[in-house]
């Protein structure tokens, strides 16, 4: 069984890759087998873990193009028990194709019915609610929304759960919201308490108990092609992402109770 999770939210720098990479490694460092899907044209996630760009290929913009899993463009990364199918711009262009295939939606999901198994699948979104985001969500478990702690966190918010809801109604009446993500906390900037406060009262238990702080080490690392828990271990973006995947293990474990 591979449990799939869609890294989501149409605002762009929430924490979407951010999240996917760390989140990813720790669970890898846990003997997890993971895979990350960049279904980002933007192939953040992609350069993150140090791919080329001419590694990327075959990316998903060509398994989405001939409908199914090309076993080649399912790349090593640097961390053991993690691997990557990679993207680049090309991407941009199946958001143009899949508007002419039959069954559009369930494109992704039908490439993944052949991916051998993986504990974790995390797909990284796209900053829209486009088809890939739609195609993400139809092919997975569950969705990860990252929440920037500052004051517009929810604005778009109830943009994202309507295409959720249609979602179930429509196309995959077993999605789930994994959980809800502070990202960038400021702990000494009493606006992102209050947006703490207030996404906690809004969304109650789906919000992790674990919140990640804003981290410059955590923003330096992509550049050096590697995760901030590789970058630096110790810093306290890595720590927080080790407590997430702690977090997602044992929501994981009570949920199979
Ligand atoms: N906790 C954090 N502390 C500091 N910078 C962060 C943190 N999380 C993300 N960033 C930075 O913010 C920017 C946006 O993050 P990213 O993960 O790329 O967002 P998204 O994928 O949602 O667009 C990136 O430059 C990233 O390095
Ligand atoms: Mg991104």
């Amino acid at each position: 069984m591979k449990k799939i999770i869609s890294v989501t939210n149409q605002k762009g720098g929430v924490g979407k890759t951010t999240t996917t990479i760390n989140l990813a490694t720790s669970l890898a460092a846990i003997k997890k087998s993971v895979l990350i899907v960049d279904a980002d044209p933007q192939g953040n996630a992609s350069t993150g873990l140090g791919l080329n760009y001419s590694e990327r290929s075959p990316s998903v913009y060509e398994m989405i193009h001939e409908k199914k899993l090309l076993e080649a463009g399912i790349k090593e990364t640097i961390i053991p028990g993690l691997k990557i199918i990679g993207s680049n711009t090309d991407l941009a262009a199946a958001e143009v194709e899949l508007t002419d295939f039959n069954k559009r939606e369930y494109v992704l999901k039908k490439i993944f019915d052949d991916l051998l198994d993986f504990d974790f699948v995390f797909i990284d979104c796209p900053p829209a609610l486009g088809l890939l985001t739609i195609n993400a969500l139809v092919a997975s478990n569950t969705a990860l929304i990252p929440l920037q702690s500052e004051f517009f966190a929810l604005e778009g918010l109830s943009a994202l759960m309507k295409t959720i809801n249609l979602i179930q109604q429509n196309y995959n009446k077993n999605l789930e919201i994994e959980g809800i993500l502070l990202t960038m906390l400021d702990k000494r900037n009493s606006l992102s308490s209050l947006v703490e406060k207030d996404v906690r009262n809004h969304f109650g238990e789906k919000v992790y108990n674990t919140t990640i702080p804003r981290n410059v080490k955590i923003s330096e690392a992509p550049s050096h092609g590697k995760p901030a828990l590789v970058y630096d271990t110790h810093c306290s973006g890595s720590l927080a992402y080790i407590e997430l995947a702690k977090e997602v293990i044992l929501n994981q474990n009570k949920n199979n109770e």
